[in-house]
């Protein structure tokens, strides 16, 4: 075995992933030192509240609720960032990278919103991020884009990324339960962000994706440009009716490279029930990518938890710890694409992003109705898969009519729906849902 001297960890944040960090080092030690060539070994840790009970005994490192002081203690080598949030999270990282600290973070929105600033900071003093943690969790998917698939062209990627969703999702139609009962026992099982509207609203979704589509497409970090929806105003009729055509309603984050530009969304999307990716059920993530030379493969796993994030830490120390006698310059670029040679290819705006389509309305049960909505929609060229009238609720003056569509311009079928809003039989807003099959 090496005889190198342990390499000195700070941890910032000793919660569920700090504890989880502390608990996979201790345990795997010996593997990990075998595969690192030198031991790990956390010598510090800040907490905001030092007399909480923890998961980890930490009894043999030197605790602090200074993080300041943490990112300035010159006994250590790589500052291990799990607080999350933007601040303090990006002073002190920062503050890291200047004393010269490679930094392991499991931030996502730290990354996707302060990136650039950070890589710059850690490219001028020639030391790392790494953050795979910062995406699915315990799934290597950075390292499988950043370096597995570096001989492709990756043409898309589509993930459900946000475990929380999928759980809220995956209760809906398992159990047909509603949104907000779904919701709290997501929060009680510790799977929801401390603001759940992050999870709920596609936020952190975003996050990941803005992270995503940079390193398959070496475009820069966008966090702006991403078109976000999010599964608030799902309806369990929705989920049902779904099912029955045989789709589930999954939260995507999807991303292509093509000519029309960069596409950059997150949204509730129909996918044909017996695809893998719908198959992907609970808080479980997954990500469907697509390169020119590997074709279709999907990784999936646990997307959060104290363990399976701890997985991904542990794996970036790793990394940093056999990357710490090279040339910074010979280094994987933290985006996988060198700075210099990022893409500026134009993100596509929505209207021009062409999917298929479900559509709910509420139509009068009468003659000539269908005929309106069908004239409509041909109107646009948007040509119909399957069509299906529901049962009436019970005394209601409507029926829902569900409506499946070819592939269509987003443009052309806000103009038809807009149409069909406007036509006298059909009572209230006309839902919408996209829907991609990845053939
Ligand atoms: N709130 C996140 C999720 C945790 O539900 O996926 C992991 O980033």
């Amino acid at each position: 075995m090496s005889k190198l001297a342990s390499v000195k960890v700070g941890v910032l944040g000793l919660g569920t992933v700090g504890c989880g960090t502390l608990d996979v080092l201790a345990r795997n030690a010996d593997e990990i030192s075998r595969r690192a060539g030198r031991s790990i070994e956390v010598v510090a840790a800040a907490a905001r509240d030092l007399s909480k009970p923890r998961a980890f005994d930490c009894s043999e490192i030197s605790l602090t609720d200074d993080p300041y002081a943490l990112v300035a203690d010159s006994r250590i080598d790589i500052v291990v960032e799990l607080i999350g949030g933007t601040e303090p999270a990006r002073e002190l990282v920062l503050a890291a990278l200047a004393n010269g600290k490679h930094v392991v973070t499991a931030n996502k929105a730290l990354i996707a919103l302060h990136g650039n600033e950070i890589f710059a900071a850690a490219h001028a003093q020639g030391v790392t991020v790494a953050f795979e943690a910062a995406v699915a969790g315990g799934i290597p998917v950075i390292k499988t884009l950043r370096e597995g698939l570096a001989g492709n062209t990756v043409q898309s990627l589509a993930g459900i990324i946000n475990g929380t969703c999928n759980y809220m999702m995956t209760a809906m139609k398992d159990r047909a339960a509603n949104f907000d009962e779904v919701l709290v026992e997501a929060q009680e099982l510790g799977y929801a962000e401390a603001d759940p509207s992050f999870d709920i609203d596609g936020v952190d979704a975003a996050h990941k994706l803005t992270i995503l589509a940079a390193i398959a497409f070496g475009v820069p970090l966008q966090f702006e440009n991403i078109y976000v929806e999010g599964i608030r105003d799902i309806a369990l009729d929705d989920v049902r009716y779904a099912e029955a055509l045989g789709y589930s309603i999954k939260h995507l984050a999807i991303a292509a490279n093509d000519s029309s530009g960069v596409q950059l969304r997150v949204h509730p999307t129909l996918i044909p029930a017996r695809h893998m990716l719908a198959n992907v059920n609970g808080v479980m993530n997954a990500v469907l990518i697509r390169g020119d030379a590997v074709g279709q493969m999907m990784l999936s796993g646990a997307g959060a938890g104290a363990e399976p994030t701890a997985s991904s830490v542990v794996a970036d120390l790793v990394d940093v710890v056999r990357a710490l006698t090279t040339d910074p310059g010979n280094r994987v670029p933290h985006l996988a694409f060198q700075p210099d040679a990022l893409s500026q290819a134009p993100v596509c705006p929505m209207a021009d992003v062409e999917s298929a389509y479900y559509l709910r309305m509420d139509a009068r049960d009468q003659p000539g109705v269908l005929a309106d909505i069908a004239r409509i929609l041909a109107s646009h060229e948007i040509s119909i898969e399957a069509i299906r009238q529901q049962e009436p609720a019970a005394a209601a003056v409507t029926v829902p009519v569900v409506i499946l569509t070819q592939r269509v311009r987003e443009q052309a079928m806000q103009l038809a729906i807009a149409e069909m809003t406007a036509l006298a039989d059909i009572h209230g807003d006309i839902v919408r849902y996209r829907m991609e099959t990845f053939a």
